[in-house]
This record gives C-alpha cells, structure tokens and sequence, in this order.
C-alpha cells in the first residue's frame, strides 16, 4: 500500500516539524492540536519557515504555496481516519500516547499504520493500546525535522516485516537516512547522547564551568556544532526531563538519572527555548544570554 495521506499529532517543536517535512515531499498531511490557538500558532511556524526557504532561494513561491497547500490544520482527531499513515509527537507521557492510540484504533480501518515519535518510552507498550501491534513502528525524528537528515526507524517484536520495511522507505522519501533500530529505550542516538546532556548539567552543578564554559569547551573542543547546554535549551528542558525519567526507570543507572537542577528548571518553566527561558535567557531570541543559576 502507497502513502498517501499522512496524519500527525501534535503540531509543537516536533510536530510542526514532521508536518512540514511531509507535506514538502509530497504527502498530503493532516495534524491535529489540541486548542485552535495551538494549531494556528504551529501552522505560522511552518509557514515563517517555508517564506524563509523562499527568501533564500531553497523553494520557489509556487513550490511553497503547493507545500502550503497539501498542509491542514485541525482540533478534530476524526479528521486523520482516511490516512494512510499517523505520526504521534504528543508530549512524551505513556497514558496521553496510549490514550490516543486507543482512540485513532476504534477511528481508522486496520489499513492505517501507525508510528510514535517518542524519544524513550517503549514502542511496544504504546502499540499495545492498539489492536494492531503488528502495523506499529517508531519513527523517531531529531530537531529541527526539516533540516535534520536522520530518522530512526524502530522495530518491535509484533511489527510486520513489510510494514516495517514501508517505513525504511518512507524516511527516504522524506529525504532521511533511515536507520533501523530495535525497540530498546532510547533506540541508538537518545542511548548515547542523554548521558552526556545531563553529564553536562550536573558538571554545571558541580562548578566544573560556567554556561558559556560548559558550551565552548565541547564547540571548540570537540568541533560540535552547539554546546551541550544550548542543545537541551533546544530540545526542550521539559522533554529532556520526561526522557532522563524513563530511561532511569529502564536501566536503574546513575546517568539517565535527572541532576536536581535540570528538575527545578522544569517546576518553574524554564523549558528552554521554546519557553523564552532555560540555561539562556531569549527575550533577544538572536543575542540569548546565560543565566545565572
Ligand atoms: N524535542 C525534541 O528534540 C524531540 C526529538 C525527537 C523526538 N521528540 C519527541 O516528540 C514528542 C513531542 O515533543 P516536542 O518536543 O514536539 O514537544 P512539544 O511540547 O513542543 O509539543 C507537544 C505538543 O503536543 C500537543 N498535544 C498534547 N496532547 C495532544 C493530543 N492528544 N492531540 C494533539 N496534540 C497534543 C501539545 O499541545 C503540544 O503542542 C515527544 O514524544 C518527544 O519525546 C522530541
């Protein structure tokens, strides 16, 4: 069966992201928000991004209005039951991913593959909510979606080998190298890179360095594009949180656990950049800079 029609849940930092990439490679795409200011708020996003695609001469103006044009907004989780594909990038909670897994098995006919975005709950766990485990896989995106040229394509043990096999070929035709992995927490990129963000705060917390310090070193240091700390400014300190939880729990080892530090951002909402506020202080989005913690 071809995708055609893709369905995505969540229209945040990762949503919009795997919305956008959808509809650019030709997908017609469908994603659903919660509230309308969210799903309006989402959609602006995307389209800053196309008009800023156009502005440099990536797409031109026709390209970005039929991108434009495959793309739909909405609150009403119905609306995704003739797709032929759904994405979930909800928040990284197991009974909100369950609970709307449940809902989109009784909505779309047994055709509908789904697939979870989450960054460390179990795949096999999520597609249990479901009554077809064996049309369930994990495509794990990395941020910005757009711009990032990797996807992690999960395996469980229940998923269909062709079932699995439509995904590997959907991330190429997203334009992603797609790598295959087994459903074990964290997959392959999570597993090796959380250690070393909450590395990063806890050597924060010891006074090893400051922000800037902490950043620089591993720049400059280690030729990384960003610092560890502007890294989890990106992906979101909440998110972050959530991921060091889970992981903890599967592994019961001292680095997926969360620094206490990275805990207290999280209670008084500094959750990073999407936030206005994490390590860096953005109220000069182009000029963030280090708070004092
Ligand atoms: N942030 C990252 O770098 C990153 C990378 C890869 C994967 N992920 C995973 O992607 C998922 C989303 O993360 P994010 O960073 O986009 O979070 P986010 O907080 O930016 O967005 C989550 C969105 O989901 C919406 N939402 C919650 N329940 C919903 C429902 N039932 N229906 C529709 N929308 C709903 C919220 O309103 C919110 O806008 C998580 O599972 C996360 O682990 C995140």
């Amino acid at each position: 069966m071809a995708i055609q029609k893709v369905g995505v849940v969540g229209c945040g930092l990762m949503g919009s992201g795997i919305a956008q990439t959808c509809a650019a490679a030709g997908f017609t795409t469908v994603v659903r928000e919660v509230s309308p200011a969210i799903v309006e708020k989402g959609i602006a996003g995307i389209e800053k991004n196309l008009a800023r695609l156009v502005e440099k001469g990536t797409i031109t103006s026709a390209v970005q209005s039929e991108i434009r044009g495959r793309l739909h907004g909405t609150t009403v989780l119905e609306d995704l039951k003739d797709c032929d594909l759904i994405v979930e990038a909800i928040i990284e909670q197991l009974p909100a991913k369950r609970e709307l897994f449940s809902e989109l098995d009784r909505l779309c006919p047994a055709s509908t593959i789904f697939a979870s975005n989450t960054s460390s709950l179990t795949i096999t766990e999520i597609a249990t909510s479901t009554k077809r485990p064996q049309r369930f896989v994990g495509l794990h995106f990395f941020n910005p979606v757009p711009v990032m040229k990797l996807v992690e394509v999960v395996r469980t043990i229940a998923t269909d080998t062709d079932v699995y096999e439509e995904m590997v070929a959907f991330g190429a035709k997203l334009g992603k190298t797609a790598v295959r992995a087994h459903d074990s927490t964290g997959f392959i990129v999570n597993r090796l890179l959380v250690p070393y963000l909450l590395d990063a705060i806890r050597a924060l917390e010891e006074g090893v360095g400051s922000i800037e310090d902490i950043d620089n070193s591993m720049k400059l240091g280690c030729g990384h594009p960003m610092g560890p700390l502007t890294l989890l400014d990106f992906v979101g300190l909440d998110t972050t949180y959530y991921i060091s939880q889970i992981m903890f729990e599967e592994f019961h080892e001292r680095r997926f656990a969360s620094p206490p530090l990275l805990k207290r951002m999280v209670l008084a909402g500094w959750n990073g950049r999407k936030s206005g506020r994490g390590f860096y202080d953005y109220s000069d989005p182009k000029n963030p800079k280090a708070n004092q913690l």
